[in-house]
């Protein structure tokens, strides 16, 4: 054979060789890109997994630099069952005001117009004393929960709020009632207290979805 046909046939194979090697190589790469790319994109998948997991689970806990506290009266149960689906659900510190002279069922009869509860409403400068110290420095955000009596919040809980120095704290005012709303109640909160950071607050029914919905609507 020429020796130049032999020299062309070894260039040839050479050139195929190399066409060869570089089409497997971008095909590797290729292959190696969108692994990649899956990967990237199930990280992705991954991460807003674990948002909808987060939000999911629809509990507000206190965050690293809020401090929580759930500060309630209640003469008859239905307050404190409340104060305590939201400690559940804030994970915040649950504290009870609780008033030197209990409240007995006769001094709880709204019906009797000479019955304690009624003639400490009737009386705005009443602030019936409270037996326990209430520890509120540490809190950022405070949830305050009480009943309605006579339409208002017990005078009980302006005891509390003259007692303490609440500036510049998130108060989340709550209540229970027979029927009646709690905006009195905050308006005079919010005429009366005003270096107090107050959230408009709300009535709430003993069941715990309804508090979920709630606290998780709150900006704070
Ligand atoms: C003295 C007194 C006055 C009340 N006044 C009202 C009122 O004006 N409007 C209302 O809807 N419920 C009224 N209630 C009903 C309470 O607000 C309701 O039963 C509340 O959930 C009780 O909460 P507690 O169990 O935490 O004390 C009154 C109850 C009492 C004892």
């Amino acid at each position: 054979m020429n020796k130049n046909i032999i020299v062309l046939i070894i260039v040839i194979i050479l050139i195929v060789c190399g066409v060869s090697i570089w089409l497997i190589n971008s095909n590797t790469n290729n292959n190696l890109n969108s692994n990649a790319n899956i990967n990237e994109n199930n990280g992705e998948e991954n991460n807003i997994a674990n948002i909808v997991n987060d939000n999911n689970t629809g509990d507000r806990e206190a965050s690293d630099h809020q401090k929580i506290a759930i500060i309630y009266f209640s003469a008859t149960g239905t307050t404190r069952k409340v104060a305590e689906y939201i400690e559940e659900l804030t994970d915040g510190d649950l504290i009870e005001i609780v008033p030197k002279e209990k409240y007995t069922d006769d001094d709880l009869k709204y019906n009797n117009s000479n019955s304690r509860a009624t003639k400490e409403q009737n009386d705005s400068s009443v602030r019936p004393e409270i037996s326990n110290s209430i520890d509120t420095d540490s809190y950022d955000v405070i949830y305050l929960g009480y009943p309605i009596w006579w339409g208002d919040a017990p005078r009980i809980i302006l005891t509390f709020l003259d007692g303490h120095d609440l500036s510049g704290k998130t108060v989340i005012p709550f209540c229970t009632s027979g029927s009646s709303g709690i905006d009195t109640s905050v308006n005079y909160f919010k005429n009366n207290y005003k270096n107090i950071n107050w959230l408009d607050g709300k009535r709430l029914v003993t069941l715990q979805s309804e508090v979920k919905a709630w606290i998780n609507s709150l900006d704070y």
